[in-house]
């Protein structure tokens, strides 16, 4: 079996040569969730990590107070579940496919044997993480400090980093809705139709039923570090 390209091409395969990718091809087990399926929960054992052949994955967590917290949506060629992998404890968040969702699970055992023959997929795991690290400490900071419009440009600027959705001839197009992108800023839908409105008018992005184009991400920038 040869890998589909997204999943060859994802980070974690980075440098690694075609045998290295053909003796992954035979560690990874390829599953499909439809819209709605849960692909794990926070709080469970964890002993695969995934890579998204295509869909969409949310990763989010439910506060003390019941509330859903969106952490993440992931699309092609993108990891998640790595954190239980590597470190034994469980899930720190829920997995669920937001559409029809094809994912390749690489379990504990196969990771093991595969990182002995390719030390080289660890690093890549490690660069994965250093990667994800950086954004948090950058997404506390604007949690903490920034108002609504700070919080949607950064949310559009983390799709953007995470080359979520696909490259266009002016700038990238994001497939998500407004609901999902207040969800990731944690302000109102309103509050997001509001501002996105403004960047529109700004030539920042375009945005209509559940796609934003970014052109302009250092327009965006420059709203985060009030720079306009
Ligand atoms: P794990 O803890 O095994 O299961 C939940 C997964 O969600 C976790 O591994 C990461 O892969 C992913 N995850 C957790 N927090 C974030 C975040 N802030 N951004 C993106 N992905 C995350």
């Amino acid at each position: 079996m040869n890998l589909p390209d997204e999943v060859a091409g994802s980070l974690l395969f980075a440098g690694v040569d075609r045998t290295g990718l053909e003796i992954a091809a035979q560690a990874l087990r390829p599953l499909s969730f439809g819209p709605g399926q849960r692909v794990f929960e926070a709080g469970e054992d964890g002993h695969a990590l995934y890579i998204i052949q295509r869909g969409k994955v949310k990763i989010s967590h439910c506060n003390l107070d019941g509330k859903e917290k969106m952490l993440a949506y992931l699309t092609s060629g993108k990891i998640f579940g790595e954190m239980s992998l590597v470190d034994g404890s469980p899930r720190s968040a829920t997995a669920t496919a937001v559409e029809s969702t094809v994912l390749y699970a690489l379990y504990a055992e196969e990771y093991w044997s595969l990182i002995n023959r390719y030390p080289r997929i660890a690093h890549n795991l490690a660069r994965i993480l250093a990667q994800r690290l950086r954004e948090m400490n950058h997404e506390v900071e604007v949690l903490t400090f920034e108002e609504s419009r700070g919080k949607v440009a950064y949310a559009l600027l983390k799709l953007y980093r995470q080359e979520y959705g696909r490259e266009t001839a002016r700038g990238r197009l994001l497939e998500l809705t407004q609901r999902e992108l207040s969800d990731l800023a944690g302000t109102s839908r309103e509050t997001v139709t509001r501002v996105l409105g403004e960047f529109q008018r700004r030539g920042y992005l375009s945005s209509e039923k559940g796609q934003i184009e970014v052109y302009d991400p250092a327009g965006l920038e420059n709203v985060l570090y009030d720079l306009e």
